[in-house]
């Protein structure tokens, strides 16, 4: 499927850690389902050797490039390493996409064209349309209380503030600033929407389908849920208390 031209240079970021039976078949997939794009792997340094074979699929593919970090240090960390990336090559459009096939790359066009008129595109499971293939329903119910909760404290219209399949205009990152953002784990993502809608840009959110992962394993844990949990409070609180403060 095409892809809109009027929207620039199309980078898709994944970030890895351990995802050595999955980094071929999703840089495949993507190369496939979208030729125009190209793809940065963000890995850091994976102990199952992950990026050696991400460093092998570049060599013999000039669209695939390849960032090494020197050790697991959360999404968050990852993926900021990659828009600056992708801002000091020149890209306009930066995507976020998991390793693991759970993000389609088939369903990629349909987030591009969405961006035409949008400033942030978020792949969303919780909306009419959407689907979860696979998970466990701990999870579901996981995913969606996260969801409600965030919608709740925040104020803000999105039903899958916690996605991890997306698009950004360059510009988008640019205005939400990078500089001190410090969430580490998923909570980047909603981390990041906030910035979005805060600063009065359109986010728009398209159905998608999630397939959990035949390969590998989450990276969820206790620590990146008591983050999530944690920051969605506090963002939520300091914006009440400043609603409240009179007009100056
Ligand atoms: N470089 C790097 N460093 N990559 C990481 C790290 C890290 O510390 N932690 C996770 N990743 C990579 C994984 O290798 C994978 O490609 C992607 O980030 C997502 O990690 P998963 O472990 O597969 O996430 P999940 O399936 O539990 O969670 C999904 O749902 C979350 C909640 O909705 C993802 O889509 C998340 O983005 C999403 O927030
Ligand atoms: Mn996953």
């Amino acid at each position: 499927m095409e892809i809109p031209a009027d929207l620039g240079r199309v980078l898709v970021i994944i970030p890895t850690y351990n995802e050595r039976d999955n980094i071929e078949r999703i840089t495949g997939r993507v190369r496939e389902a979208v030729p125009a794009v190209d793809v940065l792997v963000v890995d850091d340094a994976s102990p199952d050797g992950t990026g050696e074979v991400a460093d092998a699929l570049a060599a013999v593919d000039g669209q695939i490039k390849v960032l090494h970090r020197a050790g697991k240090d959360g999404l968050g960390p990852a993926y900021i390493a990659g828009f600056r990336w992708a801002a000091e090559h020149g890209y306009d459009v930066m995507v976020e996409m998991d390793a693991d096939g759970s993000h389609q790359p088939e369903e990629l066009p349909r987030l591009l064209t969405a961006l035409e008129d949008a400033d942030l595109v978020i792949g969303a499971r919780w909306v009419p349309g959407g689907k979860v293939r696979n998970w466990p329903r701990r999870r579901e119910a996981l995913s969606r209380g996260a969801n409600t909760y965030a919608r709740l404290m925040l104020g803000f219209h999105l039903h899958d503030a916690t996605g991890g399949y997306r698009a950004f205009r360059a510009a988008t990152l640019d205005k939400i600033g990078l500089d001190d953002v410090d969430s580490r784990g998923y909570c980047f993502q909603i981390d990041l929407a906030l910035r979005a809608v805060r600063q009065g840009l359109r986010v728009v959110e398209v159905p998608i389908t999630f397939v959990e992962r035949v390969h590998g394993t989450s990276k969820m844990s206790r620590d990146v849920m008591a983050e999530a949990a944690l920051r969605i409070t506090q963002w939520g609180v300091s914006d009440r208390t400043r609603k409240r403060r009179p007009p100056r």
